[in-house]
């Protein structure tokens, strides 16, 4: 396995990435961000990110890169699109960036890239059986690692709850859009985790996203019996995740 590769998280509304030491787990280069381009396309994208790539100069050339997305991808085909344009439905994500950075690519779901950080180097560095990561955010990641091995593509932010898109009710962006405080939010919060520790019976759960630094406020407010933690890698998980793949591919 290469000791050096490119990690890139694309969201919604920034896309990040750097050089990854992936022996060690950590960012060998500054990050680098820059914002989504307009609508999501996915040629404006992968514009933006060829130019992020050839910024990270000389020692990134050359080198596997994996690139995280919120969508469903299989077989490097982006398969659905909840927050970002649909033009990615159905695209040869894979294909299309390997043609145009000219060398390896692997593309990975965000959460399932975060999962596989947490569980390689950080909250899950020591569990076994079922972990079960998620994402709050724009909506809800979530990526299931059993013995620390992913199973890809989980999707819980669409398990549906009380009728309705468990991430429309409950992601950070549902917080902010209705203005919930803190325990409100946690309510949505004990219906989303209390479902899905009842469905899968996890050993430990993990909550990432920007909100989990501030995870002292909600965290304790849920009634659960399962281990629930705040994501260690923080705003770094998807880069890490997904260069950790594209180097072991
Ligand atoms: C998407 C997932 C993604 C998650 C977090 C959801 O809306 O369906 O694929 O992992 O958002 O970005």
């Amino acid at each position: 396995m290469s000791t050096l590769a490119v990690g890139i998280d694309i969201g919604g509304t920034g896309i990040k990435g750097a050089l990854v030491d992936v022996s060690a787990g950590e960012l060998a280069s500054e990050r680098v961000k820059v914002p989504t381009p307009e609508g999501g396309d996915p040629d404006a994208v992968l514009d933006a990110v060829a130019e992020m790539v050839d910024g990270l100069g000389e020692e990134a050339s050359g080198l596997p890169v994996g690139v995280c997305f919120p969508a469903i991808v299989r077989h490097g085909r982006t398969l659905s699109a909840a927050n970002v344009s649909d033009r990615w439905i159905g695209l040869e994500a894979e294909a299309l960036f390997e043609k145009k950075l000219g060398r390896g690519i692997h593309f990975v779901n965000d959460a399932d890239a975060a999962g596989v950080a947490e569980v390689r180097f950080g909250a899950a560095r020591d569990t076994d059986g079922l972990v079960i990561m998620t994402t709050l955010g724009t909506g809800i990641g979530s990526a299931f690692l059993h013995d620390g091995v992913l199973i890809p593509n989980s999707e819980l932010g669409h398990l549906e709850i009380d009728g309705t898109d468990a991430e429309h009710r409950a992601s950070y962006a549902a917080k902010e859009r209705e203005e919930l405080d803190w325990p409100d939010w946690a309510a949505r919060l004990q219906r989303f985790y209390g479902h899905v520790e009842y469905l899968f019976s996890p050993e430990l759960l993990i909550v990432g996203g920007g909100v989990s630094k501030h995870h002292e406020e909600f965290l304790p407010l849920l009634d659960i019996q399962t281990p629930i933690v705040p994501a260690v890698l923080r705003n770094n998980a998807g880069i890490l995740g997904a260069a950790w793949l594209a180097a072991r591919h």
